[in-house]
C-alpha cells in the first residue's frame, strides 16, 4: 500500500497471523554512518528502506561515499575515495541523526564541519555529551554560525565518563576512537540493542571493539577498517508496536525474527497488563483475550522500559481497566499524542514529566494528527483498538521511521486503507 496523505482505519479486529520484523532504523542509520570510517566494497544488508535512511544515504554519497540501495532491503557501499569534511546543512537538519557522521568524519580527516542539528518535537536534544567527548579525544570545537568546527592535529584514545548514558554520544565516540591512536575507554556508556549491532559491524571490519552492551567500553584504535558483508539486526520498536497491536486487538500475532532479550521490559510490562506472550526461538507470539489491566511504567536508558514505546504503551491504558501512569524521564516533551488520544476519548491528564491514564475501556474514532514517529503508531494502535473510523493524518512522520506499518497491519487482518 503506497503511503499517502492519510489512513482510515476501522478498528474492533482482532489481529491473527504471523508478521515479519524489519531492520532495526536505529542501528542502521549509526552502521551507515561508519561506513565512512570503513574502506572497501561491501553491502549492509536487512537495511529498512525508511526516509530517514535515505536522507543517511544522500549524507554518505555527499561525503564522498558511494551508497546506494539494491534489491532485497541492501545498500552497496564503496568507500575508496577522498572523505569531504563538510556535511550538509539540509541534511543535517531534516534528521538528527545526521550528526553520527561526525565522529566517522573527524576520524577519517581530522576535521569536520557539521550543521548543528537542533531541536525536535520531542525536546531540545543538545549535543554536549558528544562535543565533550570529542575534547576528551584531542579535538578543538567551535560552534560558529550554526555550524560545529571540529579539528584535531592527532585523534587520541581518552577515559571519557558521560554525563548521560546517550546513545548517540556512545556511537559518535565509540565510532571516532575506532581510528583514534591507543585506547579509548567510554564509561556511562549507553546499552542498547543497536550499540552492540554497531559494535559487531565495527568489529566485522578489523576494530577492536570490547564490552559493548555494558556500562564500559573500550575501543582499541587501528590504522584502517575494511568491510566485510553485514546484517542489521530486526527493529526492537516496530517488534513492540506489533506486540501492542496484538494486545489491543486481543488478536494472535506471531512476529518473525523479533528477539526477546531486546524489548524484555515491555514483554514483562505486557504480561503484567494480562496478555499472554511466548517467547520462541524464531520470534515472539502474543496472544489471548484477557482483559487488560492498568501498571505504571517509566522510561529508563536500556535495559529499562523504552522511551520510544511510550506512547504506543499509553494506547494500550487508555482501554485497560484501572489507573496507569506513564512516567517520560528521557525526553522533556513527548506527551504531544496526549492531545489526539483524547480526542478519541481516552482520559488523560498530564502533570510536568507523569501522564495519568483512567483507562475508558473503548475509545471511539475521530480525526487524528500525527506530531512524531512514534506518536503516529500510538494513534494507528488506538486506531485499531477504536470504535468506528479513524482518519490519520501527518504520515510524513511514521515513513520516517517505520517500513511498511499499515501494509503489515492489513496482512494481519486490521481494516486499514490509504488515501
Ligand atoms: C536515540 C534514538 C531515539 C531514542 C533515544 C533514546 C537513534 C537514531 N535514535 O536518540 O530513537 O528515543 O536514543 O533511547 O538511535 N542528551 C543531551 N546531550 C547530548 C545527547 C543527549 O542532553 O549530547 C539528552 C537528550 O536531549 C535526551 C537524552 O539525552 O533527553 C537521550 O538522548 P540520546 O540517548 O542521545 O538519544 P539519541 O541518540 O538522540
Amino acid at each position: 500500500m503506497p503511503t499517502k496523505s492519510r489512513l482510515f482505519i476501522t478498528g474492533g479486529v482482532p489481529l491473527q497471523g504471523t508478521v515479519v520484523s524489519s531492520g532495526a532504523k536505529n542501528a542502521a542509520l549509526p552502521i551507515l554512518a561508519a561506513c565512512i570510517l570503513v574502506k572497501g566494497q561491501y553491502t549492509i544488508k536487512n537495511v529498512p528502506p525508511l526516509k530517514d535512511v535515505m536522507t543517511m544515504l544522500k549524507m554518505l554519497n555527499s561525503l564522498g561515499v558511494r551508497a546506494e540501495l539494491i534489491q532485497g532491503n541492501g545498500v552497496m557501499i564503496i568507500n575508496d575515495r577522498k572523505i569531504r569534511h563538510i556535511a550538509p546543512y539540509e541534511l543535517v537538519t531534516a534528521m538528527r541523526a545526521s550528526f553520527f557522521v561526525a565522529g566517522p568524519i573527524l576520524a577519517r580527516t581530522g576535521f569536520a564541519k557539521v550543521p548543528l542539528p537542533g531541536g525536535c518535537a520531542i525536546g531540545t536534544r543538545p549535543i554536549d555529551i558528544h562535543l565533550k567527548g570529542f575534547k576528551s579525544m584531542g579535538v578543538d570545537i567551535s560552534v560558529e554560525h550554526g555550524f560545529v568546527q571540529m579539528l584535531t592535529q592527532q585523534l587520541t584514545g581518552a577515559r571519557i565518563y558521560l554525563d548521560f548514558p546517550s546513545v548517540g554520544a556512545t556511537e559518535n565516540v565509540m565510532m571516532a576512537a575506532t581510528l583514534a591512536v591507543g585506547t579509548t575507554i567510554i564509561e556511562n556508556a549507553a546499552q542498547e540493542p543497536e550499540i552492540i549491532d554497531l559494535a559487531n559491524f565495527l568489529n566485522s571490519a578489523g576494530a577492536s571493539v570490547k564490552g559493548a552492551g555494558t556500562s564500559t567500553i573500550t575501543i582499541e584504535g587501528q590504522s584502517e577498517l575494511r568491510g566485510q558483508n553485514y546484517a542489521i539486526i530486526p527493529d526492537r520498536v516496530e517488534v513492540g508496536t506489533l506486540m501492542i497491536a496484538a494486545a489491543i486487538t486481543k488478536g494472535d500475532v506471531f512476529i518473525e525474527g523479533a528477539y526477546a532479550d531486546h524489548i524484555e521490559p515491555l514483554i514483562r510490562k505486557l504480561k503484567e497488563a494480562g496478555a499472554s506472550i511466548d517467547v520462541h526461538n524464531n520470534g515472539i507470539r502474543v496472544y489471548g483475550g484477557n482483559e487488560l489491566n492498568s501498571v505504571d511504567i517509566e522510561t529508563m536508558p536500556f535495559p529499562g522500559f523504552p522511551t520510544d514505546m511510550q506512547a504506543q504503551f499509553m494506547s494500550l491504558l487508555c482501554v485497560a481497566s484501572g489507573t496507569g501512569i506513564v512516567t517520560e524521564t528521557i525526553f522533556e516533551n513527548r506527551f504531544m499524542h496526549v492531545n489526539e488520544l483524547i480526542r478519541m476519548g481516552a482520559n488523560i491528564r498530564v502533570d510536568q514529566r507523569q501522564a495519568i491514564i483512567q483507562g475508558v475501556g473503548q475509545l471511539y474514532g475521530a480525526e487524528v494528527k500525527i506530531t512524531d514517529l512514534r506518536a503516529g503508531a500510538a494513534l494507528i494502535l488506538a486506531g485499531l483498538a477504536a470504535s468506528g473510523k479513524t482518519s490519520v493524518y501527518g504520515l510524513e512522520h511514521l515513513i520516517r521511521g517505520y517500513h511498511d506499518l499499515p501494509n503489515k497491519l492489513q496482512s494481519l487482518g486490521a481494516n486499514i486503507t490509504s488515501q
